[in-house]
């Protein structure tokens, strides 16, 4: 099962409602733009690739529901659609990088009429969620050579088939490992606030029969210094031109827990991540939710912190590129010097 799909009867965009994970598996039917980007803002679908997907099949949806009989006025729905999805969250490249994809189809469609241009996006979001599938695979092979028979790996936030349209990055690198019969361990970080380790890796690796165990965050430096992890394997939500990366908040602690007692640490990212318009990660936007998912954690159903506690929330933060032992994309592991290599890596992506 794909984490989203394309609905063209209703038409609608379905989802796994990851909110609900992992007490229950419902799907969600979205009709409209306003839904489609409520639901990336609300984490109901999350992780950088598939939210890319969601942007795109959001936008195909809008050129389905637009009245609109000319092309302009139905690249002035679009483009409207384009506004409040964009907007939907900030940190996470794939969301823009899909969108962009897809305004570049509906332009190149304009000259054989509206008709044509609503067919077009259908297909193009079809083919990108497609291809993210393709492209988890190849990252899979790529990154599952630096993996051991009997390692254990830390592996923070939640990479799977969850946070794509299906297989996952770093947790697809550790399945790929798996499924080639290697007997691999992993420490899956909780991942505070939102526990998508707790709940959504944990999940993923019990349906895949691979062995785990959860840590809190701040015991993966403990482990790190214990000598049993070979590697710590996470994903990004926007890679800059020099390697720096941008991914969950606690990211850039584990990499300075890693490099400090020489464990590798491996990002895995498809080429869709690598934004190579920002020279470093200071220019990355980092995401600030809402207090209420730090505070809101409760013990016997009470909040655990003063009721007048005010608490800060970023989503992301940014680990440097120094830190960084390689990236794994799905055309190859690369490594430093990142300005050099990540170039080449999007280049070659391009002319596939
Ligand atoms: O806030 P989230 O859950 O969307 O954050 C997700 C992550 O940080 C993932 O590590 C990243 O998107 C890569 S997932 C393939």
């Amino acid at each position: 099962m794909r984490t989203i799909s394309w609905d063209s009867e209703t038409p609608a965009v379905r989802l796994i409602d990851q909110r609900l994970l992992p007490e229950k598996l419902e799907i969600i039917s979205l009709r409209t733009v306003d839904e489609v980007a409520a639901a990336i803002r609300q984490m109901a679908i999350r992780g950088a690739p598939a939210i890319g997907a969601a942007a795109a099949y959001g936008y195909a949806l809008a050129g389905q529901l637009s009245l609109a009989t000319t092309v302009e006025a139905l690249l002035d729905d679009l483009e409207s659609a384009a506004v409040t999805l964009r907007a939907s969250r900030p940190t996470a490249v794939n969301l823009a990088w899909a969108l962009d994809r897809l305004q570049g189809v509906a332009q190149a469609a304009r000259k054989h009429g509206p008709e044509a241009v609503r067919e077009r996006l259908i297909e193009e979001a079809q083919r990108l969620a497609d291809e993210d599938v393709e492209i988890n695979q190849r990252m899979g092979c790529n990154g599952a050579a630096l993996i051991n028979d009997g390692d254990t790996l830390i592996h923070h936030c939640n990479t799977g088939a969850l946070a794509t349209v299906d297989y996952g990055t770093a947790l697809g690198v550790i399945r790929t490992a798996h499924e080639q019969g290697k007997r691999v361990h992993v420490l899956v970080d909780e991942t505070r606030p939102r526990l998508q380790g707790a709940r959504l890796t944990a999940w993923e690796l019990e349906t895949y029969g691979i062995p785990y165990e959860i840590i809190t965050d701040n015991a993966a430096g403990h482990f790190l210094r214990s000598g049993q992890i070979a590697a710590v394997l996470v994903g990004a939500d926007r890679v800059a031109a020099n390697g720096d990366v941008a991914n969950k908040i606690g990211t850039y602690m584990l990499a300075l827990a890693a490099g400090d007692n020489d464990v590798p640490f491996y990002c895995v990212a498809p080429t869709s991540t690598i934004d190579l318009n920002l020279p470093s990660g200071k220019q990355i936007p980092i995401e600030e939710r809402d207090p209420s998912e730090v505070l809101e954690l409760t013990r016997r159903g009470k909040p655990i912190a003063p009721s007048s506690s005010k608490a800060r929330n970023p989503a992301f933060d940014i680990t440097p590129h120094h830190l960084v032992t390689a990236i794994v994309t799905e055309v190859g592991v690369l490594y430093p010097p990142y300005t050099e290599t990540l170039t080449r890596a999007v280049h070659e992506a391009q002319r596939k």
